[in-house]
């Protein structure tokens, strides 16, 4: 079963970083498939701890192929820093494949991500300012700037025109800022063309041979379902596809080459960036979770919201995403508890919602119905099988698989590496 999919269940930061490591040294080909440099992940390897935002994790595995797929966007100069500090430190970086088609985030997105935010006022989205959203519009827009504008000068400089002839127009006589220039930018562009070109490719089509070979490909989702630009809670969401059908339009596999597909949802739920959180706590539980869990935005350093695990949620990227296994992270947090609350149902003006309300303005007004768990006080760290657990944690468990109606493969039950226990193998 060589294709598989890691995504992120609830808002993003489930610590996707465990399924990876876990399938390890089976992987072949790590693919990032949707999102910029907006993620962040950091990996400890031995003594050395490494921040990405941009680059796939695997780019850290000695072996591993590691791809930037066209579902990308890409901001060059982070590409870059990310890649010399990286072989600053004796990291292996020939693997790496850029597709020919990921959109590229240029001076003129990000100065829009941050003056748009600052226009909306109360209605911000609380983005991470890195240009994320602007580069998508321009995607979609049919305006925005490929990898491959970057060989061939004459056709960069008249999508730079193109697009700045209008943006312009809002930078000046709308938001008061400065004109950019399209020197400017091609300049600034063009500086990192040559760099950029033996890393680029088609690489759907290496992907699919890859494939057919028998190698193992993780797919692996930046951001997760409820901040998908479709399926999440819109507009406080990100611009791009995060669930798992967009694996293969940002990839160029086909859908039926996915066999596997894994979320990953944390044992309580967070959020960064405004939007709607029913779960979310105000009080001391919440003070408990966030500094227990480290709950930090690794791209913003902004303290994360945080609230108790929300099963409704599940259920919907179970569906949504077409989830065969799911890995619990950070059940180590809950550790000292006396009892855990799990929200089961929403109840909206009265009216009780056994599933996430279409509805905008319904799942705003969503309160949660909770059901309360036994908590346990003993360490769980060094659990490695599942009767290694306490009682009340395995039963924990349990209950969350079956209002979550997807089997728990996988827990995670301490910040190490192999700080692990598995149900069940994720590449059987
Ligand atoms: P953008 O992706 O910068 O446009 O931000 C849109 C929303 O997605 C904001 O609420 C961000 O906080 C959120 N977001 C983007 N990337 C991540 C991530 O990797 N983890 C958690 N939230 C994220």
């Amino acid at each position: 079963m060589p294709g598989i999919v890691i995504v992120g269940v609830q808002w993003g930061d489930e610590g996707k970083g465990k399924a990876t490591d876990l399938l390890g040294e089976r992987t072949d080909w790590v693919v990032k498939f949707n999102g910029g440099n907006n993620a962040g992940h950091t990996v400890v390897i031995g003594d050395e701890k490494y921040a990405l935002h941009l680059l796939p994790s695997g780019i850290l595995s000695p072996g591993v192929n590691a791809v930037i797929g066209n579902g990308v966007v890409i901001d060059l100069e982070v590409l870059f820093a990310e890649l010399g500090a990286l072989q600053a430190r004796g990291v292996d970086i020939s693997r790496l494949k850029v597709s020919a088609n990921a959109h590229i985030i240029t001076q003129y997105h990000r100065t829009l991500d941050k003056v748009t935010e600052r226009f909306l006022g109360k209605r911000m989205i609380g983005t991470t300012g890195r240009g994320i959203g602007p580069t998508y519009a321009d995607k979609i827009n049919r305006t925005g700037i490929r990898v491959q504008d970057l060989f061939d000068e004459n056709i960069l400089r008249q999508k730079v025109e193109g697009a700045l002839d209008q943006k312009n127009h809002l930078l000046v006589k709308v938001f008061n800022r400065r004109a950019i220039t399209v020197d400017e930018v091609v300049e600034d562009l063009l500086s990192y063309a040559e760099r950029l070109r033996p890393m680029v490719c088609d690489t759907g089509l290496l992907l699919s041979q890859a494939l057919d070979a028998g190698e193992v490909v993780v797919f692996e989702g930046g951001q997760a379902t409820m901040l998908d630009i479709d399926h999440g809670t819109y507009p406080f969401v990100t611009s791009s596809s995060a669930t798992a059908g967009g694996a293969a339009t940002g990839s160029g596999v086909g859908p039926n080459r996915l066999d596997r597909i894994v979320g990953i949802v944390k044992a309580y739920t967070t959020r960064v960036g405004s939007g709607p959180f029913p779960t979310e706590l105000f009080d001391e539980n919440g003070d408990f979770l966030r500094s227990r869990g480290f709950e930090f935005g690794t791209t913003t350093g902004r303290p994360r919201r945080v609230g108790w695990y929300d099963a409704p949620i599940t259920r919907y990227a179970t569906r949504i995403n077409g989830i065969t296994d799911l890995v619990l992270t950070k059940l180590d947090i809950l550790t000292g508890l006396t009892e855990i609350p799990v929200c089961v149902a929403y109840d909206v003006d009265g009216e009780r919602f056994d599933e996430v309300p279409v509805n905008q303005s319904d799942f705003h007004h969503a309160t949660p119905i909770l059901e309360y768990f036994p908590g346990w006080t003993e360490d769980i760290s060094t659990a490695r099988t599942f009767e290694d657990l306490p009682v009340a944690a395995q039963e924990y468990v349990l209950a969350l698989e079956k209002i979550s109606g997807t089997r728990i493969s996988v827990i995670g039950v301490g910040p190490a590496r192999d700080a692990v226990v598995v149900r069940h193998d994720l590449l059987d």
